[in-house]
């Protein structure tokens, strides 16, 4: 049985497929090297059918993708893909949260659980024909317009082979957004763009300076869930936003420091977003009792917003795959089809982790180092080995191992790591190979067993999705890893899944008596993460990272780099803003420090 889902519309577009029992998923950007791409997921396809063995997209047996109305009130998904891929087979279509429950609940170590989905906006609501089928609160309103409004935040049940909706809310033009588009206009407003959430958390423990907080509720809670006050699609038009919620103040319009008040709303919301979420789930198991949370939809990254779920209510443990976000729509499609249309046993597919891609052959990986330039290489016995004394050296690597992982956040396959013993390795980093915000923390892989010792965290996080508060006695050891608030973003790191990475952080541990290193996306800013062993050769020779691990394979540069950022970069500048953030982060540090 050869089951495909697909993620066609939107962003992040992409593809998984099951065949013969093996699940595989890849991402439309990683591919066609296009960050967010949108485009429709042929190269993923294609790369997907082949690392399985299919030689037609007619050997696949069921398709299912996400459903999308055209004017005409008809669903062109069907169309689309028999279109673009030449396919006549069987294709099935569900909303675009049924498709994040699907990977939230089939990919979890959980018989049964609630559901929990929260997002900008999902499928509209043209599936509904019948006034009875309104839910509670679009009743009362105009039938005819109900139908375009669009799913922002819907609930669940899970067990076995079987996900129940039991509540779902839709964004209302001129009345409802969830809390996923609040946050989204915040990253606008502040000049992050579209997809730059992940800044706004990273931005916000600047906030809360005493006296200088901004009092702004953004949401309002209404029987249990939340909802934002705004015009539809807010986002998409900036002063709308502010209008709504900070008529006297400009969006921010260029990449500069961040000043006291964009840092306070950055703080404001995502405080806000925290409140919102802590009782959203307290709703949800009010009305679906478990002990277990299943969390999907793009605010399930907010991972400062997770750890305060799990803290926060009666849930005792929480699952959040990763590819919570758009990333991970193809595979809740493919996993739909697997348990509830084709009622595979339940737990089949439960993600083992997060390295969903193909591997690469040695021959492929020869090939690709043959066609580089100014580059040394060697087969190392114990590659593991000799990255750890190199990171111990200050040395940073990239280290590419198996396949990639789905989702946003590098987890030890596409990676560039570094020391975190070092208080400058973050500017270091920054300055030579990343090129982003300084204000913006690097996260930490920890292997499990130590993880408790250095963190306050005493359960897995193997997706990098769970914040937690670095241990007082150990912020010294770990500077470059520790953010602002004293917190980090663990991924912890077991032999079982995570295989050589494991290696390498032991060994680093055994070096330095520092069982963590710092892990960060093998790419650049405004890049996808490299996928091929090409990509990160190519990303290799553009930045001053100094070796780079495939495999056993070890690799140097022996001759110039022909660096993307390096020569544009004015030395003076960084230096002068480096001192100008060092003396604000001093005086924040201070400040915070008095304020406790
Ligand atoms: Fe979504």
């Amino acid at each position: 049985m050869n089951i495909l889902g697909l993620h066609i519309f939107g962003h992040d577009t992409g593809a998984a497929l099951i065949s013969e029992g093996k699940l595989m998923a890849i991402g439309e950007e990683r591919v066609d090297r296009r960050k967010h791409s949108g485009s429709f997921p042929v190269l993923s396809v294609t790369y997907l059918l082949k690392a399985m063995g299919l030689k037609n997209i007619n050997d696949v047996d069921l398709v299912v993708g996400v459903t999308r109305y055209g004017k005409d009130g008809r669903d062109k998904t069907g169309d689309s893909i028999r279109e673009k891929l030449g396919y006549s087979g069987r294709i099935h279509t569900i909303s675009h949260h049924e498709a994040h429950a699907a990977s939230a609940f089939f990919a979890s170590p959980f018989d049964e659980a609630a559901v929990m989905v929260v997002d900008g906006l999902g499928s509209s609501a043209l599936e509904i024909e019948t006034e009875k089928q309104l839910p509670f609160m679009l009743r009362g309103l105009p039938f005819k317009d109900v139908k375009n409004y669009e799913e922002v935040q819907s609930f669940y049940r899970a067990r076995g082979n079987e996900i129940t909706g039991i509540r779902k809310d839709y964004t209302v033009p001129g009345y409802m957004n969830g809390i996923g588009l609040v946050y989204m206009g915040t990253s606008v407003f502040l000049n992050f763009g579209d997809f730059g959430s992940g800044k706004v958390m990273g931005l916000a423990p600047y906030g809360g300076q005493p006296g200088k907080t901004i009092d702004e509720p953004f949401v309002e809670i209404v029987d249990g869930v939340a909802l934002a006050s705004s015009e539809k699609n807010f986002v998409r038009h900036n002063d709308l936003y502010r209008k709504r919620f900070f008529p006297n103040i400009p969006p921010r319009q260029q990449e500069k420091l961040p000043d006291d008040v964009y840092t306070e709303i950055a703080y404001a919301v995502q405080t806000a977003t925290e409140n919102t979420l802590i009782e959203m789930a307290r709703h949800l198991y009010r009305i679906s009792p478990s002990k277990n949370l299943c969390y999907a939809g793009g605010v399930g990254l907010n991972s400062v917003a997770n750890k305060k779920i799990l803290d926060n209510t009666p849930f005792e443990r929480i699952f959040i795959q990763p590819g919570a976000c758009d990333s991970g729509i193809a595979l809740g499609c493919v996993l739909h089809g697997a348990h509830i249309i084709h009622r595979e046993p339940p737990g089949k597919y439960r993600l083992r982790n997060a390295y969903l891609g193909r591997t690469y052959s040695e021959e492929e990986i020869l090939a690709d180092l043959a066609g580089v330039k100014n580059i040394s290489f060697r087969k190392e016995r114990d590659v593991a080995l000799t990255a750890a004394q190199l990171l111990a050296q200050g040395k940073i690597l990239g280290w590419f191992e198996g396949g990639s992982e789905i989702g946003p956040r590098a987890l030890g396959h596409r990676s560039i790591i570094c020391d975190p013993r070092k208080p400058e390795m973050k500017d270091t980093l920054n300055a030579r190979v990343k090129h982003r915000e300084g204000f913006r923390p690097f996260a930490p892989s920890v292997l499990l067993e130590n993880v408790s010792e250095y963190f306050d965290l005493d359960c897995e996080s193997p997706y990098m999705l769970l914040i937690a508060d670095v241990k007082e006695d150990k912020r010294h050891l770990v500077p470059a890893i520790t953010h602002i608030d004293g917190t980090a973003r663990v991924q912890t790191v077991t032999r079982e899944d995570n295989g050589r990475y494991y290696d390498l952080i032991r060994e680093f541990g055994r070096i330095t008596g520092v069982p963590v290193i710092l892990n960060t996306s093998y790419n650049i800013a405004g890049e996808p993460i490299v996928e091929t062993p090409g990509d990160a050769l190519k990303c290799f020779m553009s930045t001053e990272m100094d070796y780079l691990v495939v495999e056993d394979y070890l690799i140097e540069a022996t001759g110039p780099k022909e660096l993307v950022h390096g020569p544009v970069i004015d030395e003076n500048k960084l230096k002068a803003v480096d001192i100008r953030q060092k003396q604000w982060l001093g005086k924040l540090f201070s400040k915070k420090k008095g304020a406790t």
